[in-house]
């Protein structure tokens, strides 16, 4: 039965949502059925602006960041009757099921328009804060990683040439599986994350221990949303003797070529959601679990937690030491 399949990106872009919209768009075809793309995030459900896509609209873009919906934060939906209006751009374009490609907000916007509008909601995970519960790992994250560890090594060059100690600010403002991540990969000195911030007279501390232990130089790795970044290389360039420098990566992790590995799973990801459409399974969450592709309910994904293992940043202290 021929279906018509609706795309949505939300919230921050990540590279490889090209990949996934370009994944989707193409297996929907080759199962017969019609795909129209929203525009501008949630505001193209509320305005009724899509395009339909095809497999040639999605030509040449599995290699380029950002999305060809384009994507917005839309405090709007998070209101009811938004939702309803929604609800029926979907009914009134007949859309059998929606695919929302986004981070746990977006996840949270869908379930609520499932329960309104009746048609299958289906969310495929892409943040770069690779803080979606229930999968391993989400698409753009991997790619954010190499970017800011890109970065930091050229930054790590100056810093041991100059003897200085750099805050590297990441992104990540809720969560710091990004600042960790990139931090055991750089082999920072410290690494200060929300769930674990550390002072300014912690920080000193472990360089002045460094400094003892003859590290001259140091790269400290602080997620966005573990403190002030500016302040922290103030403070620090009045308690210590060496020079400290602050140096942002900022959105360049959010943009960028996706690297193979975030390609793949947004490729995957799309071939399992639309494997769903077609066993009439909505409401769910695509995964990536011990390495295989699977899905859970949208609601356990909207509604959950991902853990970040503490013990890891254990680890990243011995390696740095
Ligand atoms: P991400 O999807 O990358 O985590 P956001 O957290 O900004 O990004 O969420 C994207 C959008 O999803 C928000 O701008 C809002 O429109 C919608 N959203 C977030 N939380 C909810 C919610 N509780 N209910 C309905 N919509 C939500
Ligand atoms: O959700 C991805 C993310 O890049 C976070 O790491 C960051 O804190 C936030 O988005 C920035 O949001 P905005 O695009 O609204 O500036």
């Amino acid at each position: 039965m021929t279906k018509t399949i609706g795309i949505v990106t939300s919230g921050g872009d990540a590279p490889g949502m090209n990949a996934a919209i370009r994944g989707v768009t193409r297996i929907s075809h080759c199962m017969g059925f019609n795909v129209l793309g929203f525009e501008r995030g949630w505001d193209g459900l509320l305005t009724n602006n899509f395009k339909r896509l095809g497999p040639r609209s999605v030509g040449g873009i599995i290699q380029s960041g950002g999305t060809i919906l384009h994507t917005l934060r839309c405090p709007a939906f998070e209101e009811p009757e938004n939702q309803e209006v929604g609800a029926e751009t979907l009914r009134k374009n007949n859309v059998d099921a929606l695919v929302v490609i986004g981070g746990d907000g977006s996840f949270r916007g869908a379930l609520e328009l499932s329960k309104r509008s009746g048609v299958q909601v289906l969310g495929i995970p892409a943040t770069i804060d690779n803080d979606v519960y229930g999968t391993d790992e989400t698409i753009g994250f991997d790619t954010a990683v190499n970017t800011a560890v890109g970065a930091i090594d050229k930054i790590r060059d100056t810093a041991i040439s100059h003897e200085r100690i750099f805050v590297v600010e990441v992104m990540g403002r809720k969560r710091g599986f990004l600042a960790l991540q990139v931090g055991i990969c750089v082999g920072a000195e410290v690494i200060l994350i929300p769930e674990k911030p550390l002072d300014t007279y912690q920080v000193v501390k472990i360089m002045e221990k460094n400094a003892a232990k003859g590290k001259r130089a140091g790269i400290i790795v602080s997620a966005e949303g573990a403190g002030d970044t500016t302040k922290l290389t103030a403070e620090m360039q009045k308690q210590t003797d060496s020079e400290v420098r602050l140096s942002i990566v900022g959105y360049a992790q959010r943009g960028g070529s996706p690297t193979a590995r975030s390609r793949l799973l947004a490729s995957l990801f799309a071939e399992k959601a639309v494997d769903l459409i077609c066993e009439e399974m909505g409401n769910r969450a695509i995964v990536l679990q011990n390495g295989i592709i699977n899905s859970i309910e949208l609601e356990k994904s909207a509604q959950g937690t991902k853990k970040l293992d503490l013990h890891i940043l254990k680890v990243a202290d011995i390696l740095s030491s």
